[in-house]
């Protein structure tokens, strides 16, 4: 009996045994077909490398990005990678993005001059790359979007010479050569300038867009500001800064600034009348656009309107283009309030009535 009871027991522990493989045979099995499913589920992954959030403007493109790739498409995603300012930390980000097989690479560059190589590995990896907001000069990118910028710095100027430039010099504090958008504008501000015989004083190219060091330059050339009618300031945020450190010097209202992306506090400015414009770029429109053609060419379609190019040093690459618009005064109602970009209680906060 006893014998049967443990040949039994033998018997059902070799049942058991034989089910729990069975179980884990079918159970691998099933997992690995579940991590198919899982992966074929994933959907679309965006990669979005981007330089920093210090300015304004970025923490809208990529919110507004990222809510576009959900609308077009609820299975994919968008993986964002802040280089917080640093051109090296940038590099590593997108090879890790190319790592990871991402479907389509967003770059807002640091260097524009410095990715090249990045974009090629793209490339032989099967990874589109789209140069948002800059171009990513010789690289041969499948698409740049951006807003005209040399009409960003044209705007800049024709408002600065609509409001009289008495003494015919202006100061330029612009960002880095390294951006090249900053080409862009400076030349369609310069032309303006020698077109209306406006001399540039002196240009400063702001490192990393890092304000305080274009208040620095100041600060070491305040005297250079008694001929000075105005400054350029390559953005709002060199703009802001700026403006502190002239009331600091007491030169507060001697000098019109311009600036550009319509922060809200250079938006206030312009109805105060302590700036005299800013250029509003509808970021949100860039972003929904660059979404839907990155989601375009993740799926290899051929892009859809793009029927421009531009010569990026080496190659003539599809160019997408947005018109940015003048914001003064007189206009701010429009411009910024009507599209939605600010609130009108935010905007006219400072002013009384
Ligand atoms: C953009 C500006 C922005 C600046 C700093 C430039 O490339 O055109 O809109 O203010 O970068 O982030």
């Amino acid at each position: 009996m006893i014998y049967i009871c443990k040949n039994n027991r033998k018997l059902l522990s070799l049942l058991m045994t034989l089910l729990i493989l069975v179980m884990t045979g079918c159970g691998s099995a099933d997992k690995s077909t579940e991590k198919v499913k899982e992966e074929d589920k994933k959907g679309i992954v965006i990669g979005l490398s981007i330089d920093s959030l210090v300015v304004e403007r970025w923490q809208r493109d990529c919110d507004v990005f990222a809510a576009t790739v959900q609308e077009y498409d609820k299975d994919a995603s968008v993986n964002i990678q802040n280089a917080n300012g640093d051109a090296e930390t940038q590099r590593e980000q997108i090879r890790y993005l190319i790592d990871k097989r991402v479907d389509v690479l967003v770059i807002v560059c640091i260097d524009s001059e410095g990715l090249s190589d990045l974009v090629e590995e793209a490339h032989n990896a099967g990874i589109p790359v789209i140069a948002y907001d800059r171009l990513i000069r010789n690289s041969d990118v499948d698409l740049y979007i951006s807003f005209d910028n040399e009409r960003v710095g044209e705007l800049m100027g024709e408002e600065l010479v609509r409001s009289g430039l008495e003494k015919g010099n202006v100061m330029m504090l612009a960002g880095p050569e390294e951006d090249n958008n900053v080409s862009l504008v400076n030349s369609g501000f310069e032309k303006v300038m020698k077109d209306n015989n406006v001399n540039i004083k002196s240009k400063y190219y702001t490192p990393n867009w890092k304000a305080e060091e274009a208040a620095n330059y100041l600060n070491d050339h305040l005297t250079e500001l008694d001929d000075v009618d105005a400054i350029m300031c390559g953005n709002d945020n060199i703009a802001t800064t700026i403006i502190r450190t002239l009331s600091e010097a007491r030169l507060a209202g001697k000098i019109k600034i311009t600036g550009q992306d319509a922060d809200l506090e250079a938006c206030q400015r312009v109805v105060e009348g302590t700036q005299v414009m800013t250029v509003y770029k509808p970021v949100e429109k860039l972003a929904q656009v660059a979404a839907d053609y990155a989601i375009q060419l993740a799926e290899g379609k051929e892009l859809k309107d793009v029927n421009v190019t531009i010569n990026d040093g080496s190659f003539d690459v599809p160019y997408y283009y947005i018109e940015p618009i003048a914001v003064t005064k007189d206009n701010i109602d429009e411009t910024i309030i009507e599209s939605g970009f600010h609130v009108r209680d935010e905007v006219y906060m400072n002013v009384l009535d």
